[in-house]
C-alpha cells in the first residue's frame, strides 16, 4: 500500500459494526523481529509482516545496512550476509532513532556504531538512558559529543543487567545483542510483553539459547553465530483491542479471527464489566454490544500484563460515550494525552487533572468534527470516534495512523463503517 503523507479520512458516523475480521499480524512484534534478523548469517524469511508504515520504514534502514531484502506479498526474505556497517551515515542514524533496538542487532556484526541522541516525540521524552546503561554494564563503551553517540562494543562481555525500568525496547536491545555475546547475561527487571517473548521465540529458533522469556529475570547463553530461519509474528493485540472497542462503542457483532484473547484478557475484562457480551475461544473472539455501556469507575495502564498503554487513548473515547464517570491514569508514558482537545472538540467531557490523569465524564453522543491526529494511537482514537460521531468527521495527519494500522478504513468498512482516505 503506498500511504501518502497529505491523506486524511472522512467518516459519516452511525453505522453499527458487523461481521468476522483477522487481525494484523504485530507492529510490535515485526520490527524487533526484522531487526534481528541482521544478527543471523543465513537467510531469514519474516512472513505476513503487516503493511505498514513503520514496517515499510524498518526495510529502507535494513536495505540501507546492506541487507539485501526481496518481497513477496507481505512476505520479506533478507538476506544480511553482506552487510556494510562502515558507513552508517547520519540520516541513517535519524531513521533509526524511531528503531533504537535495532542497536543490539548490529552491534553483534560491527564493533561500533554512532547515533544521534533521540529526541522526545509526543507521548514523551522517550530517553535511552537505560539502553545505554545496559549496553554499558556489559562492557560497551560509549561517548557523546554533541548530539552523537558512539558505542563500541570491542570489549564487550558477557554479564548482569538490571532495568530501572522494564523498558520493552532496552529488552530485545540486550536480549539480541547477548545472543552472541561469549557466556551468561541475565537481564533483571526485563520487560514481560507478548512481543518480546515473540523475539525471543524467534532468535531460539535461528539457534539462540534464551530461558525467562516473558518473566522478570531472561537468561541468555551467547551462541557463536545464528541460523537463518522462517517465522511468522503474532498478531498485533492494540489493533484486536481497537476493532474490539470500535465495536463496543457503535454497537454490533464482530467475530475476530485473533488467537492470544490471553494477551487482551484486562481489556477482556473491562468490556464484559461495561456491559459487552464476550465470547472468547482458541481463535476467535465474539463481541455483541448495543452500544449502551456503562462507565467502571477507574482505568490504570501499566507494563505488561497490566492495561496496555496502547490502548489508553482507546479507552478514553470508549469511556468518553458510556454512562458515568471514570478516572484514567497513565503510568507508563509522561504525556499520553495529547487526543484529548481533539475529542472535546467533538463534545466529549474529558477533563485532564494532572499529566497522568484524566476525568472522563460520558456523554450520549459526540458531533462530526474536523480533527488533527497528533500520533498513533491518539489517531486511532479518533476514528472510533467519528465512527460513532452524529454527522461527518474529517481526520488529518493519517499518515501517523498508518504507522500502525494496515489500512485502518478497510479495517472498517469491511464491518460496514461508511469511512474512506480522501
Ligand atoms: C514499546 O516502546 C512500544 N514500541 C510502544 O508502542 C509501547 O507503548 C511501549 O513499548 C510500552 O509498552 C515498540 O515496541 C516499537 P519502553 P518503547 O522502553 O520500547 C521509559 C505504539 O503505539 N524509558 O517500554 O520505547 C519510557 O520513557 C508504541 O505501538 C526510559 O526512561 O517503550 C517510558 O516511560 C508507542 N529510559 C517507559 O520507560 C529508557 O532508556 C516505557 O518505555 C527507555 C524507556
Amino acid at each position: 500500500m503506498i500511504y501518502k503523507y497529505e491523506d486524511r479520512l472522512k467518516i459519516r458516523g452511525g453505522s453499527r459494526l458487523n461481521g468476522e475480521i483477522t487481525v494484523q499480524t504485530s507492529k510490535n512484534a515485526c520490527l524487533p523481529i526484522l531487526s534481528a534478523s541482521i544478527i543471523s548469517n543465513g537467510v531469514v524469511r519474516i512472513d505476513s509482516c503487516p503493511d505498514i508504515l513503520d514496517v515499510q520504514n524498518m526495510i529502507e534502514i535494513l536495505t540501507e545496512l546492506g541487507v539485501s531484502v526481496r518481497k513477496s506479498d507481505n512476505d520479506y526474505i533478507l538476506d544480511s550476509r553482506s552487510l556494510n556497517l562502515n558507513h552508517l551515515d547520519f540520516n541513517l542514524c535519524k531513521t533509526m532513532r524511531s528503531s533504537i533496538f535495532l542497536l543490539g542487532a548490529i552491534l553483534t556484526r560491527c564493533d561500533s556504531v554512532m547515533l544521534t541522541t533521540p529526541g522526545g516525540c509526543n507521548i514523551g521524552e522517550r530517553p535511552i538512558d537505560i539502553h545505554l546503561k545496559a549496553f554499558k554494564k556489559l562492557g560497551v563503551t560509549i561517548r557523546q559529543m554533541g548530539e552523537y553517540i558512539f558505542l563500541n562494543a570491542k570489549n564487550a562481555h558477557a554479564g548482569k543487567v538490571k532495568l530501572k525500568l522494564p523498558s520493552v525496547g532496552a529488552t530485545e536491545n540486550i536480549v539480541q545483542f547477548a545472543s552472541t555475546l561469549k557466556g551468561k547475561t541475565t537481564i533483571y527487571n526485563a520487560a514481560r510483553e507478548p512481543e518480546v517473548v515473540d523475539l525471543c521465540n524467534f532468535l531460539s529458533k535461528m539457534g539462540a539459547k534464551i530461558i525467562g522469556a516473558g518473566t522478570k529475570k531472561i537468561t541468555i547463553y551467547g551462541v557463536d553465530r545464528l541460523h537463518g530461519t522462517e517465522y511468522t509474528p503474532i498478531q498485533d493485540r492494540i489493533v484486536a483491542g481497537t476493532i474490539l472497542c470500535a465495536v463496543a462503542i457503535t454497537g454490533g457483532n464482530v467475530r475476530l479471527k485473533y488467537s492470544n484473547s490471553i494477551q487482551i484478557r484486562k481489556l477482556i475484562e473491562i468490556l464484559s464489566r461495561m456491559g459487552c457480551q464476550i465470547d472468547v475461544k482458541s481463535d476467535i473472539i465474539e463481541l455483541t454490544s448495543d452500544g449502551n455501556l456503562h462507565s467502571i469507575a477507574k482505568v490504570e495502564t501499566g507494563y505488561y500484563p497490566d492495561f496496555p498503554t496502547d490502548l489508553q487513548s482507546i479507552m478514553l473515547t470508549l469511556c468518553a460515550l458510556v454512562h458515568g464517570e471514570t478516572e484514567i491514569v497513565e503510568r507508563v508514558f509522561e504525556s499520553r494525552f495529547l487526543i484529548v482537545p481533539e475529542l472535546v472538540k467533538m463534545g466529549a467531557n474529558i477533563e485532564v487533572l494532572s499529566n497522568r490523569r484524566v476525568k472522563v465524564v460520558g456523554v450520549d453522543s459526540l458531533s462530526g468534527a474536523c480533527l488533527q491526529a497528533k500520533e498513533l494511537r491518539g489517531g486511532a482514537s479518533l476514528v472510533l470516534a467519528g465512527l460513532r460521531a452524529k454527522g461527518e468527521t474529517i481526520i488529518d495527519n493519517v499518515h501517523f495512523i498508518d504507522r500502525g494500522y494496515e489500512q485502518i478504513e478497510s479495517m472498517f468498512t469491511s464491518l460496514g463503517a461508511d469511512i474512506e482516505r480522501i
